[in-house]
Formats: C-alpha cells, sequence, structure tokens
C-alpha cells in the first residue's frame, strides 16, 4: 500500500531513484505538437444522412492512427463530470480506505495497484496508481467495487452502462465500415468489459519518467475519458515521432486493440501509446476496455481474407 504513488508523493521535490528511467528510455522532448491530425469525429451524425461520410472517417482514422476523438456520443457532460470527480475522490480518499484493493495479486479481479503488472520485479517503476475492475454484466460486478466514495457504485454504474452502449455504437460502425455481416462484434468478441481509473500523481520530474510506458491495448477496442488534463501520446510510425493527444472537454479517445487489428486482417491498426507525467498537477483519466469472452479465439474475419489480402503471419508483427 505504501507503493502506491500516491501515498507518499505529495510533497515529493524529486524524483525518487527508483523512478528514474535510465537515459536511453526517458521520454525525451516534453513539449510535443498537440495532434490536429488526430481525426475529431461527430458521432451525432452517424445518426443522419451523413452516416457513410462518418463511417469513412472513422475507417481512415483507425487505418492511419488507430487513434481518434469523438464528440455528440451521447454520454451526457453531467454523467462525465460526475465520474471523473468520483475517480478522482477515490484516489484523495484515506490510506485505510483503499488498503483492502491494494493487491499485487494478478487474479484479484478488482484491485488497486501501482506501476505496472510486475511491481515486484520491475528496477523501475512507472509513475502511475491504477484502480481496475470488470463491468460487464453490471449486477454480478458491482459487489466488488469499492464502496468508498459512497456513490461510486451508482455513478460509475451508469457511466459503464453508457460507456458498453457508446463502444458498441463505435464497433457497430466499424462493422458496417468493414463490410462485415451487421453484429459481427455484438456477441462473443464484445462480452468483456473493464475499466482502468489511472492516477498520475503531480511528478516533480516528468523529464526523468513515464505514466505509462508505451504499449499497444492487447484487447478490442478502448475508449478513454482523458479529462481536461493532456499526457496521453501516440507514436507516428511514419513520422517517427511522438503526438500529443489534444484533451477536449467533454469528449473520448477512442483507440484500436491489437484483437481488432487482427480481426480486421491488419486493415485497422493497434497504435504504441505511452503516458508523461505532468508537473504542475495530477491526472486521472479513465479507459474503458473492451474484451472478448476469455474462450474467443480471435482470427481474421473470414470476409476480410482474399487473394490480395492474405492472412499472412508477419502482419501482425510490428
Ligand atoms: C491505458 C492507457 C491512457 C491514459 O490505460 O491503456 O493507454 O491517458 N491510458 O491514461
Ligand atoms: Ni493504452
Amino acid at each position: 500500500m505504501e507503493a502506491l504513488v500516491s501515498s507518499w508523493s505529495t510533497n515529493a521535490q524529486s524524483l525518487p531513484e527508483n523512478y528514474v528511467f535510465p537515459p536511453r528510455q526517458r521520454p525525451g522532448k516534453l513539449i510535443v505538437p498537440p495532434c490536429k491530425s488526430i481525426a475529431l469525429i461527430d458521432l451525432g451524425k452517424a445518426e443522419s444522412s451523413d452516416r457513410a461520410e462518418t463511417i469513412q472517417k472513422i475507417l481512415e482514422a483507425s487505418q492511419e492512427c488507430g487513434f481518434f476523438q469523438v464528440i455528440n456520443h451521447g454520454v451526457s457532460d453531467n454523467l462525465i463530470d460526475e465520474s471523473m470527480s468520483i475517480f478522482k475522490e477515490f484516489f484523495n480518499l484515506p490510506a485505510e480506505d483503499k488498503a483492502s484493493l491494494y493487491s499485487t495479486d494478478l487474479n484479484k479481479s478488482c484491485r488497486l495497484y501501482t506501476s505496472n503488472f510486475t511491481y515486484e520485479t520491475e528496477e523501475v517503476h512507472f509513475w502511475s496508481d491504477i484502480l481496475r475492475h470488470p463491468c460487464h454484466p453490471l449486477q454480478d460486478q458491482v459487489q466488488i467495487w469499492p464502496e468508498k466514495p459512497t456513490r461510486y457504485r451508482e455513478i460509475v454504474g451508469a457511466y459503464s452502462v453508457e460507456l458498453r452502449k457508446l463502444s458498441l455504437k463505435i464497433l457497430d460502425l466499424i462493422c458496417e465500415g468493414l463490410g462485415l455481416e451487421q453484429g459481427y462484434f455484438g456477441d462473443e468478441l464484445s462480452k468483456g468489459q473493464m475499466l482502468s481509473v489511472n492516477h498520475y500523481s503531480r511528478c516533480p520530474d516528468p523529464s526523468l519518467t513515464l505514466g505509462l510506458p508505451k504499449h499497444c491495448d492487447p484487447n478490442l477496442k478502448t475508449v478513454v475519458l482523458q479529462g481536461n488534463v493532456g499526457g496521453l501520446q501516440v507514436y507516428k510510425d511514419g513520422h517517427g515521432q511522438w503526438l500529443g493527444v489534444e484533451p477536449l472537454p467533454h469528449a473520448f479517445v477512442v483507440n484500436i486493440g491489437y484483437q481488432l487489428q487482427i480481426i480486421s486482417n491488419g486493415k485497422l491498426r493497434g497504435a504504441e501509446h505511452r503516458v508523461m507525467t505532468i508537473p504542475r498537477e495530477a491526472r486521472t483519466t479513465a479507459a474503458t476496455f473492451i474484451n472478448p469472452s476469455p474462450d474467443c479465439v480471435i482470427h481474421p474475419a473470414e470476409a476480410l481474407v482474399n487473394l490480395s489480402n492474405p492472412t499472412l503471419q508477419g502482419l501482425y508483427i510490428r
């Protein structure tokens, strides 16, 4: 529990040695251009005569960058604000209220941990504390969620239901864009839903450490509430450059996971991304991961395998 960055870092003047990365792995340039090339998609238009154009934009963004942002997504500003407040409130609870959730056991389904999945064996830690729990079906999962703050279950329950609707709506548009049969992602492939509430405490020296390492989400698709503080960066292969994902109030950041890359037979791509820390203030984000049920075998959709797009092993190794 003492390991949580938020438990001890409030007045930290310098970065402890076990958070300082070797020079080659440090984040480098701290100021990166906010990325205007990450598409901003108005999902409201998917319900109008602009549907085809909206789908086209989603496909292009998923192909080129693996990331896009959505507005007019149907989740109310009020629910977003209440959820963000409760996420922040959770990390501000006194240590004794969080202690029972803290665990390094990867099999514990609702748990609070710090850094990566390998805290005990890694030499250098990441500057993040994470609360992670399943969300679907809600009635089966909500009992294991935090009891404090007292409205956590109610607000995050409503948030999870809305985020599921939004995630499935986007998957339906992707399905249509890829030309797959209707409902392709609707059943086994999207059964699981996991929420990861990420808390990056104010950091005394962002040039030496990272909140999350360079990674690609392994699941189907992710929807991130970034809030009003930036820190998420996407690696643009072609440019060999990190680009900042601009924080837009009440927007969601959507990214393609490796499983969707495989199902789309490489047509869509999961992009690598990482999280920078912030010197001025703490940053809290919430990532909703859509996962297939555990016994699902992930393979390219048959409709997307043809002579000009054969399934090649190398396609998946980036
Ligand atoms: C993640 C992730 C981004 C962020 O949780 O996988 O990439 O800004 N989060 O917290
Ligand atoms: Ni991620």
